[in-house]
């Protein structure tokens, strides 16, 4: 979405989005609406709008995760502390507003997971009827569980991957009259953009050198990408901060693609990840996200399935944890100051995308040993801390502290 910002005043909008943060109007206590100027779309009709209460995520501190990847500082963005754990619901507050706007009944999405929770709980809050696609058995369990409790009609499509599924419900939606609310859905995007208007604004307004994402749809890469350059247009920031989008190895088209300057873009055919949220081989967003990376000097990497289950742990053990596909970031970052791409003095903030009990399974496993790679190769659990099973004896209990201590 284009905007003529010629009658805008951007210069009082600071303060006023400031002010809005100690308001308790449900619209100001939205870290979306609250930067309601920038998304003009909304107009007069804001009382229309559906919020749970989204964003107003904390910027935090890892100095541990600082250190695992060389850097002297390192901030995360936790999108994770949103209503249904992710970086979804920003975008989703104006996606099913839009909805409700347009008098839908019916809204649906194909998801790996996180779109199908946040859809589900904004299109019930609503009173929409929330329709999901999902890839059978491979979801993770807690994103599965949202989707049931916020009372989804829910679809496991059996034999399909996340991108075949997007091309059957795109058949099904123009015959059937269902609002499609996946990550193309420009009002998402524009609830996205939010992130990087609040990223800044609790930095109070300093614009940091790197600003690092996992990639899957690229949705987000586009989102942010359109909100640092609004910010800009608008002389609210002086400069773009670079933009690290990070892949996993076995689903990362993009990586290959920004590689090979000039070859055609290609699909991954089968892609796999145990980050079942990024596991995307066919992303639609991928034009928007080369442009955002041209613009803003950004670059992809990808990551194996053992690097991003170490930076996850890492990511635990600063007490903030998160979700494997948004460990993928910290891993990057490793990676990339490790090939001098990124310089360990530059100021870095990382997306957390999603929380840390959207899958515990994995969790799970990679403390005990258990976790396997797609493939069936073996996962070190480098940084693991199983659970001991202990005897009801309290001069045992005591003994096994001393050697752990010890
Ligand atoms: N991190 C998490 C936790 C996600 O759920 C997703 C995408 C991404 C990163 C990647 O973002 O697609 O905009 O590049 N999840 C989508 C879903 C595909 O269906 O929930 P992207």
């Amino acid at each position: 979405m284009e905007y003529n910002w010629s009658e805008a005043n951007p210069s009082s909008w600071k303060r006023l989005w400031r002010e809005r943060r100690t308001d308790n109007a449900p619209l100001n206590q939205s870290g979306v609406w609250r930067y309601r100027e920038m998304l003009p779309f909304a107009g007069s009709e804001t009382n229309e709008v559906v919020t749970l209460r989204e964003g107003h995520t904390p910027l935090l501190k890892g100095p541990l995760a600082a250190d695992y990847a060389g850097l002297r500082e390192l901030t995360f963005k936790h999108q994770g502390f949103n209503p249904t754990g992710s970086f979804k619901d920003n975008g989703m507050t104006c996606g099913v507003s839009q909805a409700v706007r347009l008098g839908k009944q019916i809204v649906a999405c194909v998801s790996t997971g996180n779109t199908s929770a946040s859809m589900a709980a904004y299109a019930s809050a609503a009173g929409l009827k929330p329709v999901i696609f999902l890839p059978h058995g491979n979801i993770s369990f807690g994103k599965l569980a949202q989707a049931l409790e916020y009372g989804a009609i829910t679809l496991q499509v059996k034999g399909a991957n996340f991108d075949e599924i997007l091309a059957l419900v795109r058949r099904i939606a123009d015959r059937s009259g269902i609002y499609l609310l996946n990550s193309i859905n420009p009002f998402r995007i524009e609830g996205q953009k939010t992130m990087a208007l609040e990223m800044l604004d609790q930095n109070d307004w300093e614009v940091p050198d790197w600003v690092v994402m996992p990639g899957g749809n690229l949705g987000n890469t586009a989102a942010f990408g359109k909100g640092f350059e609004e910010l800009y247009r608008l002389e609210l920031i002086p400069r773009l901060p670079r933009i690290a989008v990070v892949q996993a190895t076995g689903s990362a088209p993009f990586f290959h693609f920004m590689q090979q300057q000039g070859a055609p873009f290609s699909a991954v055919k089968t892609p796999e990840t145990l980050a079942t949220a990024i596991r995307i081989g066919d992303p639609v967003s991928w034009p928007k996200a080369e442009s955002v990376l041209q613009k803003t000097r950004g670059v992809v990497e990808s990551v194996s399935e053992q690097e991003i289950a170490d930076a996850k742990a890492i990511i635990g053990r600063c007490g903030i944890g998160c979700e494997p596909a948004s460990a993928a970031t910290l891993a990057g970052i490793k990676k990339l100051v490790s090939t001098g791409i990124m310089a360990s003095t530059e100021r870095v903030i990382a997306v957390l995308t999603g929380n840390v009990l959207k899958d515990p399974d994995y969790i799970y496993r990679y403390h005990t040993g258990e976790l396997k790679t797609p493939a069936n190769g073996v996962i070190l659990s480098t940084y693991g801390n199983p659970p001991r099973a202990v005897d009801n004896d309290p001069d045992a209990i005591i003994q096994l502290l001393e050697r752990i201590k010890n």
